[in-house]
């Protein structure tokens, strides 16, 4: 080809990079867990054709069965038509196989276990595996996307959109450019994501990002100030609930995240930024290594019951009478 003709092709060629992302319709979601099928529901509400991606059979089987009760749910309060939930479903296929599920996906989102090493091999075999164009974006909530990013040779086509849970509930998606992250990337994701009827907001790569960055410190401070008796798992809910129109406690939103999984958040804040005010604290660690790990593990700063929405403080926490 000689340079007259490559000048003619080159702007050529970059339009048709940022027309194929900007007309993304088939996406791969990588995980069937709470956050994958909450993601894999969102996209197929929304008309996009979405293959639901686990190595666990039994895992993909529940993802469905949770996905068509979320919609059941909205039908009942007259959010969605009969027609659109069946239409939702029929847009959700399931693989167990990274190979076949991302072969003609324009955009993967990787929702797998937020294990740092895990996600790097995820990453390898997705660059692998998935079309050259494709976009490869990770719900990581606290993992560097510039490190995952390096396990690739795409890392301009590697970005974070990290969906708050409930996923078809929360607004927000935080989208995290990584270092190399190429600006028509993100406006692609940034477009796509109000497709989904949410809010994006757009971040860059520091630990924590924007949103855990803030929430973390406030949990382990609520934390903080039960450790130090300087009140009761319910009036610190309560003060942030009441006094700050909190959908739920601090205490009672680390609960519903997993205590395990802040302790990890905030340990990435703390070494990334090596400031020792975000230590987890040591309550948190304790609660932690004793597997007191919130809702799921049925107990945390409260007991859950399965089937009930009673808030019941704990035993460890009850004041004495
Ligand atoms: N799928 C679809 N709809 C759902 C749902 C789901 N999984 N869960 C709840 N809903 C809907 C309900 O149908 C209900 O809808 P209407 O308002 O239309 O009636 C609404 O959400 C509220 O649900 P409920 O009445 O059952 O319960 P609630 O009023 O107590 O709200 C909640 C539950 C939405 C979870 C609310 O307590 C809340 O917003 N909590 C805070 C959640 C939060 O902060 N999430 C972010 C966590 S941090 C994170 O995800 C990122 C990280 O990196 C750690």
């Amino acid at each position: 080809m000689t340079w007259v003709a490559m000048q003619g092709t080159f702007p050529y060629f970059c339009s048709q990079l940022n027309n194929f992302q900007m007309s993304i319709q088939q996406v791969a979601v990588i995980g069937a867990g709470t956050m994958g099928n909450g993601i894999a529901h969102v996209f197929a509400q929304n008309g996009f054709s979405v293959r639901l991606i686990d190595v666990n059979n039994a895992q993909l089987e529940k993802a469905i069965q949770t996905i068509t009760k979320n919609l059941d749910r909205q039908v009942s309060k007259g959010t969605l038509t009969e027609d659109q939930k069946k239409s939702a479903l029929s847009n959700i296929q399931v693989f167990n196989e990274v190979n076949a599920g991302v072969s003609n996906a324009e955009l993967v989102v990787e929702a797998a276990t937020e294990n740092t090493a895990l996600k790097l091999k995820i990453f390898q075999e997705l660059d692998s595996y998935a079309p050259q164009n494709c976009i490869l974006a990770t719900n990581t909530s606290s993992i560097s996307i510039t490190k995952i990013a390096s396990a690739t040779k795409r890392p301009q086509q590697v970005i974070g959109m990290h969906f708050m849970n409930p996923v078809p509930v929360m607004k927000l998606v935080e989208i995290i450019n990584g270092y190399a992250t190429d600006k028509k990337v993100t406006a692609a994701v940034v477009e796509m994501t109000k497709k989904l009827d949410k809010i994006p907001c757009v971040v860059n790569d520091y630990p924590g990002f924007i949103a855990n960055r803030i929430l973390m410190p406030m949990i382990n401070e609520a934390i903080y100030s039960l450790y130090e008796n300087v009140a009761g798992v319910e009036e610190i809910d309560t003060v942030m609930k009441l006094g700050m129109a909190h959908p739920m406690g601090p205490l009672q939103l680390a609960d519903f995240i997993g205590l395990d999984v802040c302790h990890s958040i905030l340990q990435v804040l703390h070494q990334g930024f090596g400031n020792p005010k975000y230590a987890p604290c040591p309550l948190l660690v304790n609660m932690v290594t004793a597997g007191k790990l919130g809702v799921k593990t049925g107990e945390g700063f409260y007991k859950y019951v399965a089937g009930s929405k009673d808030l019941v403080v704990s035993d460890q926490f009850r004041v004495q009478g």
